[in-house]
């Protein structure tokens, strides 16, 4: 601790005291090499100083947000399907992973997707209820 201090309270204000620091502008016109380097040590560190604070409160940059639907439809606004419930048969299931060729049909793509990403994705199967006498 003591080395701590006599740095702070010593050795850096009298290396400020002889820093060749211009009292005006025009003066920097007027340094010659040697004060030039003398004066780089201090802005290499200060420059440092500056760039690690905002490097630290800049944060994360925002996460980059990826579409759901890679290739379905792409020329439309939005990808709406109708379907008639008379039509649906007894069992049918549509995709939910929006990478089935027979969209909006599920044709079991989602398995290379799930196999491939981890994800875990399936259809969403609408069966009819047996009837009940
Ligand atoms: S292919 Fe997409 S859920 Fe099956």
């Amino acid at each position: 601790m003591e080395v701590i201090n006599r740095v702070i309270t010593q050795s850096l204000p009298n290396y400020l005291a002889n820093l060749p620091v211009p009292k005006s502008f025009i003066g920097f016109a007027r340094m010659t090499v040697s004060e030039w380097v003398s004066l780089m040590p201090f802005v290499g560190a200060v420059s440092l100083i500056v760039y690690v604070s905002v490097q630290a409160f800049k944060g994360k940059p925002p996460e980059k947000k990826t579409p759901v639907n890679l290739k379905v439809m792409k020329e439309t606004g939005k990808v709406v399907n109708m379907v008639d419930i008379e039509d649906l048969g007894d069992k049918v299931s549509y995709c939910r992973c929006w990478r089935s060729k027979k969209f909006p049909l599920c044709d079991g793509s989602h398995n290379k997707h799930n196999e491939e990403t981890g994800d875990n994705v399936g259809p969403l199967v609408l069966k009819r209820r047996e009837a009940t006498n």
